[in-house]
């Protein structure tokens, strides 16, 4: 099978290097996605180890679509059999850019109607009842080209299991892992994030570091497809788990708002890090930078989702006058286009990345 892990924008390459350092074959980056190529093992192992992306996809065919009749003979050609048993659910979704057929609720229907009618043949029935195992159907169709998904994640790839409450405030999971594996942190260094949050740098760095298979703790909608799917995920769970190390790590994380603290230590004890982790409440305004070294990587307000700008610029500032020529490798990503004037500091590198929707700069100080 061909599988496509769609993923946060400017994040390809990290996730291409995660396939390919897994030994997955086929691994292809392209544009807010990538390939590979394996098979239901192969799924389940990427399902529960990748970091990055965002979920797994069987990219069952493509072909060119200018036309509803295209569409629906294209659709009813595909081996839908061979995932979808006779009782099983297949909502469809998508997207239609560029392309003659603009209509994404009339592509919904047509593809909808063109599994049905396969499915009807092939099980020699009248009745779907789509009440077993959900099967979510995926299509993009771009400059008037289909693609063909089946979702085998379900819940997306970020939702690790271990988070309380998603605040508006917090960093995906996914996009804080990138940010560890581009400052390519292992657990050997001292690491910091002073503005912690809900945790999500800190517990990524800590899971990371400790070999923790990030979806070992949540369900996956294909482990539900047939007993040959579950199985697989069961084996899979069982060998992720079996790797995981446990020693203690120099990772500090830290909040002024003591709510924060608290969250970050339930998350962390949830993801099963807080033994290797340290949380404190402390202003990361006032601390002793200067005389440390390691790693610091953060996620400051910018004025979007936690006060106003002018707050969040009054804070940066002074963030830089505390941190900015301390020996610490600094990550710190903001959407604030003038982040790098009101630090004080031009960054060595810039990386674009996407928070949800919100285009961040993730600035590298390499000192
Ligand atoms: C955007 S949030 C961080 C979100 C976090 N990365 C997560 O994923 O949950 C910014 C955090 O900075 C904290 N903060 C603001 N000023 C601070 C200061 N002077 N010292 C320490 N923390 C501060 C806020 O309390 C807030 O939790």
């Amino acid at each position: 099978m061909i599988f496509t892990v769609p993923c946060i924008m400017g994040t390809e390459g990290l996730v291409a290097d995660e396939l390919r350092f897994g030994g997955y074959a086929g691994v292809n980056a392209e544009n807010g996605s990538v390939s590979f190529e394996g098979d239901i093992s192969e799924c389940a192992r990427a399902n529960i180890n990748l970091r990055c992306g965002e979920r797994v996809l069987i990219r069952l065919g493509w072909f060119s679509a200018h036309s509803f009749e295209a569409l629906f003979e294209s659709v009813k050609a595909l081996p839908w059999e061979n995932f979808i048993g006779r009782a099983d659910a297949f909502p469809v979704k998508g997207y239609s850019l560029n392309s003659t057929l603009k209509s994404v609720p009339a592509c919904q229907s047509i593809i909808k109607k063109a599994v049905v009618e396969r499915l009807r043949e092939k099980y020699n029935c009248v009745e779907l009842p789509e009440t077993g195992a959900k099967h979510q159907i995926q299509f993009s169709i771009m400059k008037d080209m289909a693609t063909l998904y089946l979702d085998t994640s379900g819940a997306p790839l970020y939702k690790r299991g271990y988070k309380l409450e998603q605040s508006e405030a917090s960093l995906r999971e996914t996009l804080a892992a990138s940010m560890v594996k581009i400052a390519r942190y292992r657990g050997r260094e001292d690491f910091y994030d002073p503005m912690c949050g809900s945790g999500t740098i800190a517990i990524e760095a800590a899971t990371a570091a400790l070999g923790i298979a990030p979806g070992l703790k949540r369900e996956f909608d294909a482990a539900a497809w047939n007993d040959e799917w579950a199985k697989a995920f069961i084996e899979q769970k069982e060998e992720a788990g079996a790797k995981a190390r446990g020693e203690k790590l120099p990772i500090f994380a830290s909040d002024n708002d003591p709510n924060a603290v608290e969250l970050t230590k339930e998350n962390a004890r949830r993801a099963g890090v807080l033994d290797y982790i340290n949380v404190t409440k402390g202003n990361a305004l006032t601390a002793d930078w200067k005389s440390r070294s390691g790693v610091l990587m953060c996620d400051p307000p910018y004025g979007v989702r936690m006060m106003d700008l002018k707050q969040a610029r009054f804070l940066c500032r002074s963030f830089g006058e505390a941190v900015g020529d301390s020996p610490l490798k600094k990550y710190i990503i903001s959407a604030d286009e003038e982040f790098e004037s009101f630090f004080g500091y031009r960054a060595d590198k810039k990386r674009k990345l996407y928070n949800g929707m919100i285009k961040c700069n993730l600035h590298m100080y390499f000192k």
